[in-house]
Formats: C-alpha cells, sequence, structure tokens
C-alpha cells in the first residue's frame, strides 16, 4: 500500500488514534525537541506540530515511532509480512531446483510496480522558488539539543547520481542550515553520497547535482535509510515495498528527479572544488554530541512544495528514540538478505541501546569449530554490518529476541581469554570511543557450546529445562494451587522495573534488561581485554 504524501500518513495515524494535533505555538528551537524526547521516550504518538513559530508549515515527528506506526508507514499490518516477501524472494523453496525457479517465476509480476515511472507533473512543485526567493527559514527546521551548531533537517532523502555511470542514489543525511540559501551536506565518508562526492572532485568537477526530497510517502524516507548495495536503487526498493510504482518528476533547475509526491524538494548543488563548511556539534545516535568536522556545503537553488505539504523531522539522541523503529525494521527485513550469505544465521537482534553499531546479537545454527568467528569476519566485510562493534554469536536455541536469556547463556557459555577475538577495523564516522576517528577495534564474543575439536575437552552441559511432560501437568492444576499472579515476580526485578519476560518481541522497549545485557557485555569485555593487555609483552 502507497501513501500520497504526508497528509494522507497524518490522516490515517489520527483515524488510528497514533498521532496528536499540537495546536499552541511552539518553538523550533529546542522546544518542539524537547516535547518530542519525552514523547518518544515513553513510546508515545506521533505529533504534528501546527503553529512552530516563524514558519507557516506544520512540522510531523515520531511518525515512525513505534512498531504499529512504521508498519503502516511501509504499507503493512506488520513489517515482519514484508521480511517474509523477502524471504520468499531470495529464498524460493528450500528445495531448489526446477521448482524453486517456477516459484521465483511466479513472484515476478509483484517485482513489476518496482522500478520508478517519471510523469510530467506532481503535486512536489505545485509552489516553486528559486534564486533569490528561496528561504530555508521558511521551514520549520529544529535546533534539536542546547549545544547544536544550529538547526538540522533530520530526515532528508538526498539524491545525487554517480558522476561516472549516472547511477541514482537516495540517502538520508542530516543538512544543517548555514543560512537562507545553503546547508551542510553530512554524508559521512563510508556512504555512497560521499563516493560520488570524492568522484565529483578528482574529476575536477564544479558541480555535483544534489536534489533533496522531504516527506512524501514515508516508505521513501524509510528507503533513504536503508543500508542497500552501492548501485540498488532505492526507490526500486520502495516501489516494491509499497507495491506501487514510485513516481518521479525533473526538477526545475537540475538535471535529477525527485519524487512527484513529496511534500518538499530542495534543488541545488556542492562544488566539489569549494571549501568545506564547519559542520556540528550534533546531539547524534549514539546519545553523545559529534563534534565540529567539515562537510561540503549545499547551495540551494530551488524550494518546491505542495500545497498542503507537511514538513517532517525526526529527534536522535540517547536511545530509545523514534530511529529505533527504522532501525527495527532494517533489521527484520535485512535479515532474509543476511541469510543469503550465511545461511546458519536462524536470527538477529541490534539492540536499540546499541544505536544500529554498537551490538549485535546473532544466533547460528553452528556446524564447524570457529563458526563464530567465521560469521564475524563475514559481518564484518558486509555493507554497513562493517561497523559492529560488538559481535555476540549464540547456538540456534537461544531467542536473541530475549535479552535476558542472551546474557544468560552467553556469559554462562564464555571463557573470556579462549572466546573474545580482537580485530581492528573501519567504524562508523560518529563513534566516539575509538582512540581516532574511522578506525578502531572491534570484538566477536562467541557464545556457542564449545566443541571437542576447539579445545573443550570436558563434557558440555545442557541447560536446564522442565520436561514438557512435566510441564503439561502442573498446567492442569496450576489453578487449583492458589498462586496469585500477582506475586509472580521474577527475582531480581520489581514490578515497576519489568521483567525479562515483560521484554515485547524484538526487544525495542526492553531498556532494563537490554542495558543488563549491554553492561555485563562490556564488562566482560573490559575484563578480556586487561587480560590481553597483561599477556602483551
Ligand atoms: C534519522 C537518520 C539520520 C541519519 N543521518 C545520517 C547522516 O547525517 N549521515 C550519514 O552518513 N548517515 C546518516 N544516516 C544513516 C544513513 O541514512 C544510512 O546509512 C543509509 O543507508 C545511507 O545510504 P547510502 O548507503 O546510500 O549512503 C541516518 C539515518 C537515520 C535513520
Amino acid at each position: 500500500m502507497a501513501w500520497d504524501g504526508m497528509d494522507a500518513f497524518v490522516r490515517a495515524l489520527e483515524a488510528r488514534a497514533e498521532l496528536v494535533r499540537i495546536r499552541r505555538r511552539v518553538d523550533a528551537d529546542l522546544e518542539v525537541a524537547a516535547i518530542a524526547d519525552r514523547v518518544m521516550k515513553a513510546g508515545g504518538p506521533a505529533l504534528l506540530f501546527e503553529d512552530v513559530s516563524g514558519s507557516r508549515f506544520p512540522c510531523l515527528v515520531n511518525a515512525f515511532g513505534s512498531r504499529s506506526r512504521m508498519s503502516l508507514a511501509l504499507g503493512v499490518a506488520d513489517f515482519e509480512e514484508h521480511a517474509r516477501a523477502i524471504a520468499d524472494l531470495v529464498h524460493p523453496g528450500a528445495s531448489g531446483g526446477s521448482s524453486a525457479i517456477l516459484q521465483l517465476a511466479r513472484k515476478l509480476p509483484e517485482l513489476a510496480h518496482a522500478p520508478p515511472r517519471s510523469v510530467a507533473t506532481g503535486p512536489c512543485q505545485i509552489h516553486v522558488r528559486t534564486g533569490d526567493d528561496v528561504d530555508l527559514d521558511a521551514l520549520p527546521i529544529l535546533t534539536c539539543w542546547p549545544a547544536d551548531g544550529g538547526p538540522f533537517i533530520t530526515l532528508p532523502q538526498v539524491i545525487t547520481r554517480d558522476p561516472d555511470s549516472g547511477v541514482r542514489n537516495v540517502g538520508c543525511y542530516r543538512m544543517q542550515k548555514l543560512d537562507r540559501r545553503t546547508t551542510a551536506m553530512h554524508w559521512q565518508v563510508h556512504k555512497t553520497g560521499a563516493r560520488h562526492f570524492r568522484r565529483a572532485k578528482e574529476m575536477g568537477l564544479r558541480r555535483l547535482e544534489v536534489a533533496v526530497a522531504l516527506g512524501g510517502d514515508p516508505a521513501l524516507t524509510y528507503a533513504a535509510t536503508a543500508p542497500l548495495p552501492d548501485g540498488i536503487d532505492e526507490w526500486m526498493f520502495a516501489g516494491f515495498l509499497r507495491k506501487r510504482a514510485v513516481t518521479t518528476v525533473k526538477c526545475k533547475t537540475v538535471s535529477l528527479e525527485v519524487p512527484a509526491d513529496a511534500d518538499f524538494v530542495l534543488e541545488g548543488y556542492v562544488d566539489p572544488q569549494e571549501d568545506l563548511a564547519i559542520e556540528g556539534p550534533f546531539g547524534d545516535h549514539t546519545g553523545y554530541y559529534t563534534p565540529r568536522d567539515l562537510f561540503p556545503r549545499f547551495h540551494v537553488t530551488a524550494v518546491t512544495h505542495r500545497s498542503e505539504a507537511v514538513y517532517p523531522a525526526t529527534l536522535v539522541g540517547p536511545p530509545p528514540m523514534e530511529d529505533a523503529w527504522l532501525g527495527k525494521a532494517t533489521e527484520r527485513l535485512f535479515l532474509p538478505l543476511l541469510r543469503l550469505l550465511f545461511p546458519e544465521v536462524v536470527d538477529m537482534n541490534l539492540p536499540v541501546e546499541g544505536a544500529f553499531h554498537n551490538l549485535v546479537l546473532i544466533s547460528i545454527k553452528k556446524q564447524y569449530p570457529q563458526h563464530a568467528s567465521r560469521l564475524a569476519h563475514g559481518l564484518w566485510g558486509s555493507g554497513q554490518m562493517t561497523f559492529s562493534k560488538v559481535i555476540c554469536v549464540v547456538d540456534d536455541d537461544v531467542d536473541v529476541q530475549n535479552l535476558g536469556e542472551v546474557a544468560w547463556r552467553l556469559l554462562a557459555n564464555l571463557d573470556p581469554k579462549r572466546d573474545f577475538s580482537f580485530v581492528d577495523g573501519p567504524i562508523d564516522q560518529l563513534d566516539h570511543g575509538a582512540n581516532q576517528a574511522l578506525w578502531g577495534g572491534k570484538v566477536c564474543v562467541d557464545g556457542t557450546r564449545k566443541w571437542r575439536e576447539e579445545g573443550y575437552t570436558r563434557e558440555w552441559p545442557e541447560p536446564c529445562r522442565m520436561s514438557a511432560e512435566v510441564r503439561a501437568r502442573v498446567d492442569a492444576m496450576w489453578p487449583e494451587l492458589g498462586i496469585p499472579e500477582g506475586l509472580l515476580v521474577a527475582p531480581g526485578a520489581t514490578r515497576e522495573r519489568g521483567r525479562a519476560s515483560d521484554v515485547p518481541a524484538h526487544g525495542v522497549q526492553g531498556a532494563l534488561s537490554a542495558t543488563v545485557a549491554v553492561e555485563a557485555v562490556a564488562r566482560v569485555a573490559q575484563a578480556a581485554r586487561e587480560w590481553l593487555a597483561r599477556g602483551r609483552p
């Protein structure tokens, strides 16, 4: 299912009581962010700020901020539906052979709507301002945290073309407003937009054209954040998800196309030969401020918009935030693709406290000695999984969505000296833990059961489980035992703080047990680090 712009999505959210309209005047400088932060942390609704000081446009925040809203944004009842569709597509029948090919052929009509389709006109160009009339001050661009370097556009879809091949890329890279007609362009060094920029610079070009879409179908915003391989069209992916082709129109002042249904479009260019601008600080996904750094300037040559344009924004910062759900959708939708490379993977959880890259919990069907290490090295060589700092591998009988279970099984199985393998490699540009930017240490924690071939000569114990037959007997007698449900609180937890068993599937709101797991792993990692340091000559 597809949405014709943010306004349609807003109405759908409202019909489901998932949105609150805020009519009171609120300042774009910190006030919207402070309200949004409180609501995001409380798992609250989407917020439509109708009167943001200095702008006539409403600002939508936290639109992706729950499992149901994230799913609605992608046009389904639950985003696992997309995960299943992708799995069916890439794993057409376990048997392989001719029946698999037949199954794949049956899927082809579903892909017919994937490629984008160009049209002559679109609502995103009803209002057009070019040249001196461009005024970014008209937009409700938010300043998010007190020490931020200024206001930032936080949910843009940044469109560029490869200067050699012309292949399009769409990425979500924040943009700090520098003045009425200029922003910084924060494409990090590993991202495709930055690669286009570097190539344009090498070629001596004075212009790399850039268009920035804001809003439109929320599936487009999601696609811009999705870690698709360089060269795979984000709009094709969005077309597949929404089961309708993304329609595009030609820009007014640059030779790029933009989604016809976008709410706003900023057209312009970066000059690869121009001095870079100082960008930041910015309160980031990590929950810390990313310091000032140098990034290209984006010169805006036109702003176009719809008549009922809604400005989309988000706030990132100490987790959990709205972007947790964008990340969770990616975790689920990309798992079947990851299994193409690593069929041994059973499930994966990127807990929200790990801010996407810091912690990967992954279960495998172990098939040979050191299998966990092979998987970790494979992940460190796979797209944006490269940035994974701590990869914890467990056996397939551990539910990685249950953080309490992971902490228990992983820590019980560990011999830190044996099971931690450290490597150096590229890390996320936002990471501040390493001694220097862009590279640092990473660790694989092998929490799988150890084999004789791995040097384990004792008998590996089984986890204690009540037999099914006894459990059934107890189930039957339970009502007669007179134990009030209200008195059943797991050891180590209070009812107010929640229990490991309260952690919902996919763990996003399981802050308590996530923190316990993360802290436990961090403590063991530190002990192992110290041990290794002491052991070095
Ligand atoms: C809310 C949000 C903001 C983001 N901001 C940035 C950013 O400023 N710079 C960046 O390089 N990546 C940012 N990302 C991550 C990229 O959008 C993501 O890595 C994407 O896959 C990059 O696309 P690309 O591979 O086409 O470059 C952000 C993601 C989200 C969800």
